[in-house]
């Protein structure tokens, strides 16, 4: 396939401690990570200084749905920072690097959302990006006053229409809306507000949005659904794509579907970067990566680790023996369906025990793992680049700040020596590191 000239777009996915399970047993992290803002100041200033276009924050609005035997000896999803908060105290920290955070669209308005990206891409002078999500923790829906989840499509529908009122209320005022004109007493021009008047399935929305437009006209969004109606969602709204596929070939399969899928909603395929989940473990030599990797797969608590596999397949586990063969079981939770396929497939082709699985697997979350020197890293990341499997990557250091500060100081200047991705900022806002286009106002 063609060499593409332009460069791959890294992001980097901070969770707390790291994203191994045993990440916060480990001497490179953070214990207190969740709740400790020094930490993240030090995390976000080391990814700015290594150049990513953006630092993600992703978000469940409940704790993990586990067994407390398992929960408690887990750091995920128990303490830590709501993430648009987080961001924007990190805004004032960091001056170029973009700032990305989940918010679902199943538990909260669409008023609320647009205000809080508008506020946040005010506040870091257009760095703001939301990764719309549907909730994929069922536990989320006991928060907010039901006793179940939505039902998978119609979380989806919502999410559609949700969107499009969000970016409406982004444009209830052309860009040069507010005049602040002492002299004349006018501070704004009332041409130049727009009500949005959204009546819907779902939504009745009148607007206009009490945030003036934001400096990218609208926040960037990103998506991660795997299911047919994620990817049409992400087809018809999404500008960045996370993705989770674990072969070159899977990735070239969902990268091509997603961006035919965009002609439909008359976009370009450049309208839109796709980035896998990366992991990664380095070493001066591939065996001193094995080596690490086993160090801390070996933290990993057995109760934590067959429970972390039944919560990624959608499977209740805790009958079996982690020694033991992954039993035949129909996924009880439809949006784990894809995931599922994809680990039950590598478990066969690998004859992987459960405790096998939680070993390979655990350190990534059930995403892609890269293990090596760095220069070997980069040859696969080069090879899935040009081979038109994704855009660039979103990174998902294990350990923080152990594992960001190695993928900064050693695999960065390895992909930037090669001319994969830029040196430093070239541009100022979000859309400028990722080169998409700013949108114009629905009434221009
Ligand atoms: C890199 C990545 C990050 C994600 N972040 C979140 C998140 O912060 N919150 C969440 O509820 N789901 C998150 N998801 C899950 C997706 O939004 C989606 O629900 C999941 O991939 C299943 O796809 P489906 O919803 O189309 O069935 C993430 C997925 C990926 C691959």
């Amino acid at each position: 396939m063609d060499q593409r000239k332009e460069k791959m777009h890294i992001g980097a996915f901070f969770k707390n401690t790291g994203h191994h399970i045993a990440a916060w047993r480990s001497p490179d992290s953070q214990p207190d990570a969740g709740i400790n803002l020094k930490h993240y100041v030090a995390c976000a200033q080391t990814a700015e200084r290594a150049g990513f276009d953006f630092l993600f924050y992703a978000d469940s609005a409940a704790t993990r749905e586990a067994h407390i035997d398992s929960l408690h000896r887990s750091s995920q999803y128990t303490a830590y920072f709501e993430p648009t908060t987080l961001l924007a105290s990190l805004a004032t920290a960091t001056e170029r690097i973009g700032l990305v955070a989940t918010q679902t669209t199943s538990y909260n308005e669409p008023y609320n959302i647009a205000r809080r990206f508008a506020s946040l891409d005010h506040l870091s002078a257009g760095r703001a990006g939301w990764n719309v999500v549907t909730s994929g923790n069922d536990a989320e829906a006991l928060n907010f006053g039901r006793d179940e989840h939505y039902e998978h499509d119609e979380r989806y529908l919502r999410a559609q229409e949700f969107v499009e009122v969000v970016k409406g209320l982004w444009d209830s005022w052309d860009d040069d809306a507010f005049l602040y004109d002492r002299a004349g007493g006018r501070f704004f021009d009332p041409q130049k507000m727009h009500r949005l008047n959204h009546v819907g399935k779902y939504f009745k929305v009148r607007g206009p949005l009490n945030v003036p437009r934001p400096p990218q006209g609208h926040p960037v969004i990103f998506q991660a659904g795997i299911s047919e109606a994620g990817r049409e969602l992400a087809a018809a709204t999404a500008e960045g794509v996370f993705s989770g596929e674990l072969t070159i070939e899977r990735s070239q399969a969902h990268y091509s579907d997603i961006k035919k899928r965009m002609a439909k909603y008359d976009r370009a395929p450049d309208e839109l970067r796709i980035l896998p989940g990366l992991t990664i473990f380095c070493g001066k030599t591939a065996a001193e990566a094995r080596d690490r990797e086993r160090e801390l797969a070996e933290l990993i608590h057995p109760v934590v680790g067959r429970e972390y596999v039944g919560t990624l397949l959608g499977l209740d586990l805790s009958d079996c023996d982690v020694d033991d063969k992954l039993p035949d079981r129909e996924s009880k939770t439809r949006s784990k369906a894809g995931i599922a396929n994809s680990v039950k497939a590598m478990a066969e082709r690998e004859n992987l025990t459960i405790r096998g699985i939680y070993m390979k697997l655990a350190g990534s979350h059930g995403k892609l793992t890269l293990r090596g020197t760095p220069v070997e890293i980069a040859d696969t990341m080069a090879q899935w680049f040009h081979a038109h499997a994704c855009d660039g990557f979103i990174m998902q250091p294990s350990t923080m700040p152990g594992n960001l500060d190695e993928i900064a100081e050693t695999l960065v200047p390895e992909l930037q020596n090669r001319g994969l991705i830029r040196v430093g900022y070239e541009g100022a806002t979000l859309r400028d590191h990722m080169e998409l286009k700013r949108p114009r106002s629905r009434w221009a």
